[in-house]
This record gives structure tokens, sequence and C-alpha cells, in this order.
């Protein structure tokens, strides 16, 4: 027999860790909702091109990582699962003429990510990321609301020392010469670049400073700085950021060095880390404005600036810090029998209070009574609903397994009674 296993880099998130992402889901979607983000769908995978454009050809995601689906045919178009969110919604944003929504269009969604990276902790194959997108908008007010809003949800996560950092990589006008600058720069190192490395510095140089080989670190730190060359208007909209997140007290570290993996990048560029886990390749979030990626899908020229936040890092970060909530799985209620046998008569008891809205288990094996108790208190029940002569009658017992006492309830109250039991006990 072969034994199969779940895909290197993936893992099943089991009952005890799925209400957990679900959890933050709710809190995403919740933020999104109070920022004025609509919920959107996008597939999981798109023709390659979409990525490919819109992230960069000279990109890790792109060159590396892209997990491309084999064609069914010679002929057939070139599909890859999505590694991001971006250039997806952006796609959607021109292809369903959402240029002529009310500006900014802004959009979220929650939702799995595939990238062929060398698996590791906190780094998978697929991986879950809450992403969203303010398409419209040219700023500088909207980059810091944004930045906000990420910092925010680490707070309601109950996620503590979160760090932003920070910077401005340029735009059209004022990139070209910096890149010349830094191009000259790394010419003066050939030697000891790697061979990736040395390669990208005629395709796109800028990716050398995020590149994750440890022999480049000490000449990424020695690069010159893009925020020493920003244009006047680039350097007008980053203080503009800078005063705007000041006023809304969000704490940050300005990042020289900070550029971001994805070519669609403009002007502002921010990640998350928490406090002392900088510089690690484990950012729990990022983002940046993309003012140039609409019209590099299609589209007219239109700002945009998005983020999006790493679900399983957080997760894991949670329960590193040991503020990762527990979930309660036991039901409410088991509903037990008298008559082994009568499997109809539990089932259709819980199938009343299920209508109810109430957790409740029926017990459906031939056990004794007795056992059945057992086994209910074993999980942590708070109430066993005994079925029995009484039935005929229209009455059950009901035992609280907690207190050990035990009464008689008409079958039309038990609902009612049991809602009551919950409520006040935090139950169910
Ligand atoms: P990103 O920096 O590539 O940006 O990914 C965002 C976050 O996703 C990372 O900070 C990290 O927490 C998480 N992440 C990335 N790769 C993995 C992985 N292999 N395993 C686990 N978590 C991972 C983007 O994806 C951009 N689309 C963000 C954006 C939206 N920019 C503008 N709008």
């Amino acid at each position: 027999m072969p034994s199969f296993r779940a895909p290197r880099g993936t893992r099943d998130l089991l009952p005890d860790v799925r209400p957990g992402l679900s959890r933050l889901e709710g809190i995403a979607r919740s933020l999104a909702g109070r920022y004025g983000y609509r919920e959107i769908e996008i597939p999981m995978f798109e023709q390659t091109a979409v990525f490919e454009r819109g992230i960069g050809e000279v990109t890790d995601v792109v060159e590396k990582e892209l997990f491309r689906l084999a064609p069914r045919t010679e002929e057939s178009e070139s599909w890859a699962l999505r590694p991001e969110a971006t250039a997806g919604v952006v796609r959607a944003y021109i292809q369903h003429g959402m240029q002529t929504w009310p500006p900014p269009v802004k959009l979220a969604l929650t939702g799995p990510m595939f990238r062929y990276d060398r698996p590791q902790a906190g780094r998978y194959r697929q991986f879950w990321q809450w992403d969203c997108e303010a398409i419209g908008d040219p700023g500088p007010a909207v980059d810091a609301e944004m930045i906000e809003l990420g910092y925010r949800f680490y707070a309601e996560s109950g996620l503590r020392d979160v760090q932003v950092l920070l910077n401005s990589i340029g735009d059209g006008a004022c990139r070209p010469a910096y890149l010349e600058q830094l191009t000259g720069y790394f010419r003066g190192h050939e030697d000891d670049l790697p061979a990736l490395e040395r390669r990208r510095l005629e395709t796109n140089p800028l990716r050398l400073l995020d590149s994750k080989d440890p022999a480049m670190a000490d000449l990424i730190a020695a690069a010159p700085r893009i925020a020493d060359c920003l244009c006047d208007a680039c350097a007008t909209h980053f203080a503009a950021v800078r005063a705007h997140l000041d006023a809304l007290a969000v704490p940050y570290r300005i990042e020289p060095t900070l550029v971001r993996g994805l070519d669609y990048y403009s002007r502002t560029a921010f990640e998350y880390y928490r406090r002392g886990a900088a510089g690690q390749q484990q950012a729990l979030g990022g983002g940046g404005r993309y003012d140039g990626l609409v019209e590099l899908l299609g589209g007219r020229p239109t700002p945009g600036i998005g983020f999006a936040l790493g679900l399983d890092r957080v997760l894991l970060a949670l329960e590193e810090t040991g503020a990762a909530p527990t979930h309660q799985a036991a039901p409410l209620a088991v509903i037990v029998g008298a008559d082994p046998a009568d499997t109809t008569g539990r089932l259709r008891i819980a199938t009343l209070l299920r209508a109810e809205g109430l957790s409740v288990r029926a017990e459906l094996s031939p056990r004794k009574l007795g056992r059945q108790l057992e086994s209910a208190a074993r999980e942590h029940a708070h109430f066993a609903v005994i079925v029995g002569d009484e039935l005929a009658e229209g009455n059950v017992q009901l035992k609280d397994l907690e207190a050990g006492t035990q009464h008689l309830v008409p079958l039309e109250a038990l609902a009612k009674d049991l809602a009551r039991a919950a409520k006040s006990h935090h139950h169910g």
C-alpha cells in the first residue's frame, strides 16, 4: 500500500488549527468593512502573462517560484497558480471597467497563494494572505491609511510588538538615474556577485537589493540608497506619508534598503515585522504603491496602493508568543437514551435542537446509558438530554453534567432552557 502525504511545503490545517485561521479571516473581514474595502474573489490561476508582466519577469516570484500548470495541449494557454493577488485584482479591475466606479476602488480578499519556494518555518508553497487594494488614489493620505489598517490588523489579532518598516523607492522620474548609480556600484563588485545576481545586474539591478543570498548582505548594506536620489515630487510625497503616520500615531522605522521583491512598486514601500525579527526574510506582511501597474496590464494610467498580510506567519507568531486562543469544540449537550436501540428518538431531538441553533451531539452507538453518559462527560459537554419513558408524556430528563443535577423538562421548553443555560455558561 502506498502511503500518501500532503505535498512538500503544504499543510493540512487540522481542526485545532483551522479555527485560528478563520478567526483571522473574521478580523480581516470586519476591518475591511470598517475601512470601506469591498470583498472580491478572483481565480486561483491566471494566464501566466498576468504575473510575468505584472510582477516582473526578472523577480524571484516569477523566475523561481511560479507554479506553472502544464498545458494540456500544444496550443493551449499557459496558466500559473497565483503567487499573490495584486496582479489578478488589477486584471479584474481592468476587465470589468472598474475605472468608471467612483475612486478609489477598494477591494479585499483572503485566500491561498502558491509559490514554489524552498519550504522552511513560515515559508510554505501554499499559504494564506489577506490582500487589500485601493485603486485610483495617488495618495499620500491613503498610503498612511493603508499602513495603519495593516497595523491595526495585528493589534486586533492579539500580536504585540509589530513594527512598520517604511521606504520610498522613487518613480519613473527619479529611479532611472538611481538605477544607473546602483548598476555602477555593483559593476565595481562584479567578481563578488553570485551568478544569478550578476545576470540580474544587466536585466533588473533593483532586485539585487532584495537578494536572499547571504553573500550579498554586506554589498547591499553599502549600496547607494534610493532615498538619497528621490526627485522633489517623490520626496514631498514620502514626507507627507510620514506626517500622516505620525498624526495617526503609527510607529515606523525608515528602512533605506527596503525595496520589496516585486517589480510593480513605486514610491511608498512598507513591510511589517515582529520587533527583533526584522531582516530575517520573515515579514508578516508587506505592500506598497503601484502607480504603473494598471497601465502595464492594459488599462488607463491609474495609481494604486495595497498590501498583503501573511496569515500563516501571524498564526505562527501568535503560537510562539502564547497568545493563540484555544478553540472549544465540545457540544453544549449530548442526547443519550435509556433504550440504546432508539437512535431515531435521539436523532429527532438533536435535529430539533440544532434547528434552534444549538450545538448538540446525538449518541448513535448502541451503548448502555451509563456508557453514553460517561462519553458525554469525557468530551466536556455541559448537559445530557436523557430520552426515556417520559417521552410518552412529552418530557425528557435534563442532566447538568457539571453540577450533577437532573430535572424533568417538557420537550417544547428544552431548546429555550438549553439556550438560556448556554448563555449563562458561555458554552456552545
Ligand atoms: P509579498 O511581500 O510577496 O507581497 O507577500 C506578502 C506576505 O505574504 C509576506 O510578507 C509574507 O507574510 C506572506 N508570504 C509570502 N510568501 C510566503 C510563503 N512562501 N509562505 C508563507 N507566507 C508567505 C505581495 O504578495 C503583494 N501582492 C502585496 C501587495 C498587495 N502589494 C500591493 N498590494
